[in-house]
């Protein structure tokens, strides 16, 4: 089963005016590429991202999604507003907002199916501290985070995309070798196919310190569909070649 790939960049609280043209404009005139490619960007970047990629084949997505639909959310982002700002994708549940802001597993499966509901996909993140992967629980973790999405959106789950994070390789220069990550991709597509029947077409990302220099190993693997980009993101010839290093 050939899957194509995908490469997002998570910008996370990064951006201005001026960096995001010169970033957008670098990624656009760098096509084509053989992955699908998109950005998620801060919401208030959202509409400039929407000018600079519409003619494209380039997706733009945000990085949080609210589980409301509307009301008195002082702060939160519908996934009816993000679907009107052109948004292909939304990520939940990374490990950022699990820990900053305390979001359960039970209100990422909220938001996942918030997301669905207005036609955005939810990238959902899993992935394990370092603490929990030393004392052997890195399967159980990904597991529970997964099926608690796959439960809440039953007959849909089949239309999501997984991105695996390890948190102890967020930001650290400490990537996942690819056979630990190919490990744990191996099980949440098992997961996937045993609740879905449809494991087999689904994206599973790797994320954390992906660079141009150990993106095309970890994208071999079988079971690795692409990638989920922090820091690597922001600056374009990393972004760009990154894509590359995908197909
Ligand atoms: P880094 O690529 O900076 O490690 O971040 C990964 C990530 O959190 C993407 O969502």
């Amino acid at each position: 089963m050939t899957r194509k790939q995908l490469i997002v960049g998570n910008w996370k609280m990064h951006g201005s005016h001026t960096a995001n043209a010169e970033l957008l404009a670098g990624i656009v005139g760098a096509r084509p590429y053989l992955a699908d490619v998109a950005v998620c960007v801060p919401f208030p970047y959202l509409s400039e991202a929407a000018i600079a990629l519409a003619a494209t084949d380039i997706r733009w997505g945000a990085q949080d999604c609210s589980a409301h639909e509307q009301g008195a959310y002082t702060g939160e982002v519908s996934a009816s507003m993000l679907a009107e700002c052109g948004c292909r994708y939304a990520i939940v549940g990374h490990s950022e907002r699990r820990a900053y802001h305390a979001e359960s597993d039970q209100v990422v499966a909220d938001k996942a199916k918030a997301a669905l509901a207005r036609g955005v996909t939810p990238i959902v993140c899993v992935g394990e501290t370092l603490a929990q992967r030393d004392a052997g629980e890195t399967e159980d973790v990904v597991k529970r985070q997964l099926s608690a999405v796959i439960h809440a959106l039953a007959h849909c789950a089949s239309e999501i995309v997984v991105a695996y994070e390890p948190v102890w390789a967020i930001g650290t220069g400490r990537t996942a070798t690819p056979e630990q990550a190919q490990h744990v991709h191996h099980l949440l597509r098992a997961q996937l196919q045993a609740a879905t029947g449809r494991g087999e077409q689904m994206k599973i990302l790797y994320g954390g310190s992906v660079k141009p220099d150990n993106a095309a190993t970890l994208f071999a693997q079988p079971d690795i569909d692409g990638g989920l980009i922090g820091g690597a993101s922001l600056k374009a010839a990393d972004f760009v070649a990154i894509c590359r290093a995908a197909g």
